[in-house]
């Protein structure tokens, strides 16, 4: 007997680990510089609109494909596929879908692999081992190794333990430490010379800039690699959450389906959570510059990615004695856990199809494919100049927005003329919410659409 599909356990869990998902470092490094150095609060503005207006249908694209086809993206989308090509194609893409989330998880864990390291030198330095954390303090192949190993171990074995044991039960404990840290560091950098200049850069707003469409479309890149699209992780957290809403669901109130909701808090938490992280970011910035500190790249902009989390903040932490090494081990336990708990959602893509699809036992498909996926790791490493920045290109850049347009298509052209999600929805009434009249216009034109523009700009 197969054992019956793991569910998560409350909707609440799942937005714990939906949320996890979408909030990571992506949030934390990219959406706040991009938003200072593009007209502070108009791109605040223009980019909460963005995710709503588009990300957001995108993302229920995934979730009702998970829902309804109730099985990984391969599975998934050649069993939706109506006939015998077109299945062949659609289990296709569905690989596209895991290749490309592997890929982002070989880069992802290099990046949290430092984050680890910076977490844990003051960690060190604080007991006193001193050697430990010189040593984690030089950059080097065999530090960075050492600690992308780690992490994959970490992210190995949360999925390992399983949907609910592993994934669920660490996002529930992990994504409020989350919160508490970041708004404590928050209210720390505010506590210091120079953030309120920060703040204002970060919020005042320049609607002059907004009339760029190579703008806007920027803002739509970051939000679909924000909340986890365009890589089959939605999907699979959709496919298990289908009995948890059905046992939810009170019958009096069949007709208000949950999943709208469900996919609307997930938006808001990660937008939510981007706000408040340029909270932290552009004032630190700041701060550091009132400390003498160079905040700005040659271009004249300010500094952003790994520059800012690698060098200024870790220098601005030095400037402040045994404080700072608090600041410090808080600051970079927020990117780590920011990190793993993104890391286990795209794990979870690739093991979910080998599970699935082979009956291979869980640990042993986390174990395999994790060594496979560091092993692309340690090539990434050892060939850093060459491959850091084209898998990151290869696989945010083209992939990413290429499975959200398939994605898009499957759940508004094929899925929704599926005649028994049709014959579902109606008895449930379903047809008559707002959310069911307006969604698939969006997922069929608006969604396509715009992601060929963004795709069109991003080869230019
Ligand atoms: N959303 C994550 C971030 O903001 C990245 C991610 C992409 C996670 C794709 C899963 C899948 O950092």
């Amino acid at each position: 007997m197969t054992q019956p599909r793991a569910q998560f356990s409350s909707s609440f869990g799942f937005l714990m680990v939906a949320s996890g998902s979408a909030i990571g470092l992506g949030n934390i490094w990219g959406f706040p510089t991009q938003a200072a150095n593009n007209g502070g609060g108009a791109f605040v503005l223009a980019y909460l609109v963005l995710a709503f207006l588009l990300a957001y249908p995108a993302l229920m694209a995934e979730l009702i494909i998970g829902r309804h086809s109730n099985t990984n993206i391969v599975s998934a989308l050649g069993q939706l596929s109506p006939s015998p090509m077109t299945k062949r194609l659609g289990t296709g893409l569905g690989f596209v879908g895991v290749i490309t989330a592997s890929l982002i998880l070989s880069f992802y864990a290099i990046v949290a692999g430092w984050m680890l390291a910076k977490c844990l030198q003051p960690l060190a330095a604080l007991l006193g081992a001193d050697t430990a954390a010189q040593w984690l303090s030089r950059d080097g192949i065999g530090r960075d190794l050492s600690l992308c190993l780690a992490f994959s171990v970490w992210t190995c074995w949360i999925v390992a333990q399983g949907i609910n044991k592993g994934i669920e039960s660490w996002a529930r404990k992990l994504m409020p430490a989350l919160l508490l840290i970041l708004l404590a560091l928050i209210a720390y950098v505010f506590t210091q010379t120079g953030s309120t200049a920060g703040l204002r850069v970060y919020l005042v707003p320049d609607f002059s800039r907004l009339s760029d469409p190579a703008l806007l479309l920027g803002a739509m890149g970051q939000s679909f690699f924000s909340l986890s699209l365009g890589v089959g992780t939605m999907l699979i957290y959709g496919s298990y959450l289908g009995k948890t809403l059905a046992r939810e669901q009170s019958p009096h109130k069949a007709y208000r389906d949950k999943l709208p909701r469900l996919g609307a808090i997930v938006t808001l938490m990660d937008s939510g959570f981007a706000f408040l992280a340029g909270l932290l970011i552009v004032p630190a910035l700041y701060v550091a510059q009132a400390q003498g500190l160079e905040i700005f790249a040659a271009d004249g902009k300010l500094m952003a990615g790994p520059s800012i989390v690698m060098q200024v903040l870790p220098n601005l932490f030095a400037t402040m004695g045994t404080a700072g090494q608090w600041v410090s081990l808080s600051f970079f336990a927020l990117l780590t856990i920011a990190a793993i708990t993104s890391s286990i959602s795209m794990l979870e893509v690739p093991v979910s199809v080998v599970t699935e699809r082979t009956g291979l036992k869980r640990p042993r498909a986390a174990l395999i494919i994790s060594s496979l996926i560091f092993a692309m790791s340690a090539f990434i490493v050892f060939n850093f100049d060459q491959m850091f920045d084209a898998v990151i290109a290869l696989s945010t850049r083209y992939s990413e927005p290429f499975m959200g347009l398939v994605l898009c298509l499957f759940a508004g052209w094929i899925l929704h003329r599926d005649k028994k999600l049709m014959q579902l929805r109606d008895a449930q009434g379903l047809t008559q919410s707002w959310f069911w009249r307006i969604w698939p216009f969006y997922a069929r034109f608006l969604c396509p659409l715009f992601i060929v523009l963004m795709f069109v700009q991003s080869l230019r």
